[in-house]
């Protein structure tokens, strides 16, 4: 499973990126007025750090000027993935800017036949929702597994990227069902790290090595 970075904090990026964690980023119009930066701006710095795709979410409504809107953003540079909303001028923007040969990321995805859709129109990505699932208590891995079965159906190419993780157990989960991509804040990537029984073990070591007085180094 690949793992995109949830956010627009270029440091926050950077660190993940050395390590070889991020394949892509995600952001959206939340998450750029967190940022506090200018899109354009902030977005062309991620994508000079990072080689795998980078979404740029549109924020027009009608079809033709989100057409517009995501020509210009996939200027920025290659690797811009262009995200368009799961509405039907979304679908149609979707399709004509996929034709004209850049990576679309069809977003705010919350039903298997809003999916089935977006692949037809020729998405590269789908992104379902599974934390706003969770919230109004629908699981939201069932979508990612119902949209698993009919893309591998189909032989659709278009790849699964499991949005709004809130929970290292999204993570596990999303890998489990066989989402092709997971997005997820700095935060769960890093957490996902942590376990009571390693910090618990590695004390215990600690502690036992002052009591030999020995150095490595
Ligand atoms: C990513 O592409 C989505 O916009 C993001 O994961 C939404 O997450 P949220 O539901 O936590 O805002």
């Amino acid at each position: 499973m690949k793992f995109f970075v949830d956010t627009a904090d270029v440091e926050a990026i950077a660190e993940l990126n050395d390590l070889g964690m991020v394949d892509g980023v995600t952001t959206n119009p939340s998450i750029i007025m967190k940022s506090g930066r200018d899109i354009l701006e902030v977005t062309k710095e991620i994508c000079d750090l990072v080689a795998g795709p980078v979404s740029a979410e549109v924020v027009a409504t009608k079809a033709d000027d989100m057409i517009a809107e995501g020509r210009k953003l996939a200027k920025i540079a290659e690797n811009i993935t262009v995200k368009v909303p799961l509405t039907w001028d979304g679908l149609k923007a979707c399709k004509t800017l996929s034709s004209e040969g850049n990576m679309v990321n069809v977003t705010l995805c919350f039903s298997a036949n809003q999916a089935l859709l977006a692949a037809k129109a020729g998405a590269t990505f789908i992104s379902p929702f599974i934390g706003r699932l969770d919230d109004i208590n629908i699981d939201g891995m069932d979508l990612i597994a119902d949209i698993r079965t009919i893309y591998d159906n189909y032989d659709f190419g278009t790849e699964i990227l499991a949005a709004s993780i809130r929970t290292v157990n999204h993570m596990k989960d999303a890998a489990l069902v066989g989402a092709d991509v997971a997005t997820a804040p700095p935060a769960v990537i890093k957490s996902m790290a942590n376990h009571v029984l390693t910090d618990k073990g590695l004390d215990a070591f600690m502690k036992d090595w002052e009591k030999t007085g020995q150095k490595i180094l």
